[in-house]
């Protein structure tokens, strides 16, 4: 069986921590979709360590950790990763496993990401730049490249057609660049990565699941960011959702069982497009640094703002979640009030409908302000022994949800979780 994790925000909801927390009770940890735009934070033993391709399931070492065909590789950056993560003691070599139907970021990828950005000016889309978007172009658009080509002959004449159609869009949009430099390092990369094991996943992964192996499929980004439902156009290039984990790894549907969905007890997001309840002012500037709200891959400060109910019930329908965990409660600790918004009001009328378009409509966010609690929530271990108060969001947030939160994360580290 499959149980899926995945962020039902705009990303960076803790998606990395809670998958490392939930490991123990599993065999196998894929990831889906996305790519090194991902940055997922662990912490345990007074260590923090960030993965952007790996599956967070790495630092256990009975876990079998599997990079699927949804998800888009840059060589350079898995070398860097894997490297890292054998200096703190994983052995990737032994239980790291990658999808020969993944697609491969080619330096072009990055280049013609950051000429895009440039040419969309005041209206880009804050992309991390890693590729992404271009890798999954060439995807959709029949032209990529995949891990499993990196073992033919002529991998070097497929790789020099792509660069070729690259280089005359780069022209087009005027941008200048030197690609030998990023160029040896890819193809040293390449040379690396055959060390690894490079299977054939989607019968790897129902063979596991035949054999009653426990699989974790890792989402990456958050719903928000979907490409068909997130708020379009300012989202990923892949589907994040739990329909990505059919596609992204090559399972039934039916072989889903639990849906994990994460929150944030407030919302965050990187980048451009609309946020209805984006705090752009000193409460926010509060929380960014409460919270050390910057990005795991980019380091670029966050926006914060408070829950949004409305959003969260739409990314619950999407996912079909079954089991929610809130995130960074302790963070809202010292605050007097605490609003949580749970209607829009558009054009006069109240709704908690998520719109077409998030952009063009003018949206005014209704909030319930609940009082606040104070003290250090990160060293409370049951549900119990948490402030009146915050039991008294939480309850509201359920109610209107429908749904309990099973766990409550008051901290970092592995150990700073509740399970309730
Ligand atoms: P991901 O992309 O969803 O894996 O999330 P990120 O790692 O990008 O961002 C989450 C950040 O919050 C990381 O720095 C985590 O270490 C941290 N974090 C996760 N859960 C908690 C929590 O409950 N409390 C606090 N204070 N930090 C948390
Ligand atoms: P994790 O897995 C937060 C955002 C970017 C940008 C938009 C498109 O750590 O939660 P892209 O590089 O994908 O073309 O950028 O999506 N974005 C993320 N924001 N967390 C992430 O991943 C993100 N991955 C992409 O900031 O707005
Ligand atoms: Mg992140």
């Amino acid at each position: 069986m499959i149980d899926v994790v995945l962020g039902l925000q705009w990303g960076d909801e803790g998606k990395g921590k809670i998958v490392d927390v939930l490991t123990p009770k599993y065999d196998v940890v894929a990831r889906f979709q996305g790519g090194p735009n991902a940055g997922h934070t662990l912490e345990f033993n007074g260590q923090k360590h960030v993965l952007n391709t790996i599956p967070s399931g790495i630092f256990h070492s009975h876990c079998i950790n599997i990079i699927g065909n949804g998800v888009v590789i840059d060589p350079v950056t898995l070398k860097k990763e894997i490297e890292k993560v054998t200096a703190s003691g994983a052995v990737p070599l032994n239980n790291l496993y990658i999808s020969q139907k993944a697609h491969l970021i080619l330096p072009t990828h990055r280049l013609v990401d950051a000429a895009s950005e440039a040419n969309k000016g005041e209206h880009k889309i804050g992309s991390t730049l890693r590729g992404i978007s271009p890798t999954y172009q060439d995807k959709i658009g029949r032209n990529g490249l995949r891990v499993g080509d990196i073992l033919s002959s002529n991998f070097k004449q497929k790789y020099n057609q792509v660069v070729a159609f690259h280089c005359a869009m780069l022209d087009r949009f005027n941008f200048k660049y030197d690609l030998s430099e990023h160029e040896s390092a890819f193809f040293e990369s390449i040379e690396f990565l055959k060390n690894f094991k490079i299977i054939n996943s989607e019968y790897f992964i129902n063979e596991l699941i035949k054999n009653g192996k426990k699989i974790i499929a890792e989402g990456a980004q958050g719903t928000l960011l979907d490409i068909d439902f997130g708020t379009y156009p300012f989202v990923t290039s892949s589907n994040t959702i739990t329909g990505g984990v059919c596609s992204g790894l090559g399972v039934a549907p039916q072989k889903i069982n639990k849906v994990f969905g994460i929150f944030k007890a407030y919302c965050t997001r990187v980048g451009s497009g609309p946020f209805p309840t984006e705090q752009d002012n000193e409460m926010g500037e509060n929380l960014r640094k409460i919270g050390n709200e910057f990005g795991a891959t980019t380091g670029r400060p966050r926006r914060t703002g408070w829950l949004d109910l409305p959003t969260l019930k739409y990314s619950i329908m999407l996912n079909g979640v079954t089991d929610l965990i809130c995130t960074k409660s302790d963070i809202l600790s010292g605050l007097e009030t605490i609003p949580v918004c749970d209607a829009y009001e558009i054009n006069g009328k109240i709704t908690s409908e998520i719109p077409f378009s998030l952009t063009d409509d003018k949206i005014i966010p209704q909030y319930k302000n609940f009082n606040g609690w104070s003290g250090d929530l990160s060293i409370i271990k049951s549900y119990e022994n948490l402030p009146e108060t915050f039991q008294q969001y939480m309850s509201f947030v359920e109610e209107q949800i429908g749904l309990k939160v099973g766990v409550i994360s008051v901290g970092p580290d592995r150990e700073q979780t509740i399970i309730r």
